[in-house]
């Protein structure tokens, strides 16, 4: 049996985790920083400092908690990548130092191929299968083929999906993380009510466009003067457009799996925005794949699904050097 310990930073999030092979969390310890929510957005600067703060007393107190010692550990995992590289640096530098000093292994973690990976560690899904990885950084469709080998068949041009949520919430004076809000105004809305352009549907491939919408909802919003039930009906019409936008690249990604001969039975949906029931629903109504999702609290950023990704790596020895940098911009394809 192996045994983790992984650290994630690449946001806002400062998270560190004891995982093993057995599938058994030992303890799993997160900060989310509220300093963010009052200024709408995240501040690079505040969120590495932040990092730097807790980071240490959090990998201290996971130690304390599950009861091992840094010597009984198989190996150390950090994402390194993509994300905000002041974050990415805190995270790697201290797992590398603790890599050093104890002379484990150390991982380089793709936030991307933790979201994708996660699902692993609670269902018995094989490889290949189909991802929506719908994030607060990311909107992409992946094949994962197996641990490192990814195909991407399409991504966003402009903002993630995550990005649209939370642009969308500012413009309905709703606070930030807005995605939740959204998804529970959306609720007591009629989202047939208005019609935001469903960008890019139709079209083949699986590229995805989401800055016709913010800019529609934008010039709805001035217009309207904008009452309790307005907003509730900008929230379930947003998420009737995003639900449509999502169910015909699904579509569009098992053509090209087909056409290229990759036979898919599964559909992994990942990321925070994979938290939405709502957009879950629709996915699970129209599509006929088996369809697996996280829970939200591992839809959204933690250090579970890294040190997950970590053992899925470390079992295949994919170990990588102690100068290893971070990579702000890392593409799932090249890993
Ligand atoms: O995966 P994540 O925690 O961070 C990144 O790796 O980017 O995703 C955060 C994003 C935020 O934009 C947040 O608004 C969105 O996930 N989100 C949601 C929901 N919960 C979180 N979006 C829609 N509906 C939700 N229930
Ligand atoms: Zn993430």
């Amino acid at each position: 049996m192996k045994t983790i310990l992984a650290v994630e930073t690449s946001c806002d999030e400062t998270a560190v985790v004891i995982i093993n092979s057995a599938k058994q969390v030992l303890t799993h310890e997160i900060f989310s920083q509220t300093e963010h929510k009052e200024r709408g957005g995240i501040i690079p600067e505040i969120a590495s400092r932040a990092h730097m703060e807790h980071l240490s007393n959090l990998i201290k107190s996971a130690i304390n908690k599950s009861n091992i010692n840094f010597c009984d550990l198989d190996a150390v995992a950090a994402t390194s990548g993509p994300g905000l590289i002041g974050g990415l640096i805190v995270g790697t530098m201290m797992t590398k130092a603790i890599a050093h000093v104890t002379q484990k292994p150390f991982i380089a973690v793709n936030h991307l191929e933790a979201h994708a990976l996660v699902i692993r560690l609670l269902y018995e899904v094989e490889f290949p299968f189909l991802v929506l990885l719908i994030s607060g950084g990311h909107c992409q469709l992946l094949i994962a083929q197996d641990v490192g080998k990814y195909i991407k068949l399409g991504e966003t041009l402009d903002d993630s999906l995550g990005e649209a949520f939370d642009k969308v919430a500012k413009m309905l004076n709703l606070n930030y993380p807005g995605g939740p809000l959204i998804e529970k105004l959306a609720k007591k809305g009629d989202g047939t009510r208005f019609k935001f352009p469903r960008a890019m549907i139709k079209r083949s491939g699986c590229n995805f466009s989401f800055s016709g919408i913010k800019t529609s909802v934008k010039n709805l919003v001035q217009k309207l003067k904008m009452d309790e039930q307005d907003v509730h009906d900008i929230c379930a019409s947003f998420q009737e457009c995003i639900s449509d936008i999502l169910l015909d690249r699904v579509k569009n990604a098992i053509i090209m799996a087909a056409s290229l001969n990759i036979k898919i039975k599964d559909l992994v949906i990942t990321g925070g925005v994979a938290a939405n029931n709502f957009l879950k629903g629709k996915l699970k109504k129209y599509i006929n794949l088996n369809i697996f999702s996280p829970p939200s609290n591992l839809c959204t950023d933690n250090a579970i699904m890294v040190g997950w990704a970590g053992i899925e790596r470390l079992k295949r020895n994919y170990i990588d050097p102690l100068n290893f940098a971070p990579r702000p911009k890392w593409e799932l394809e090249n890993y």
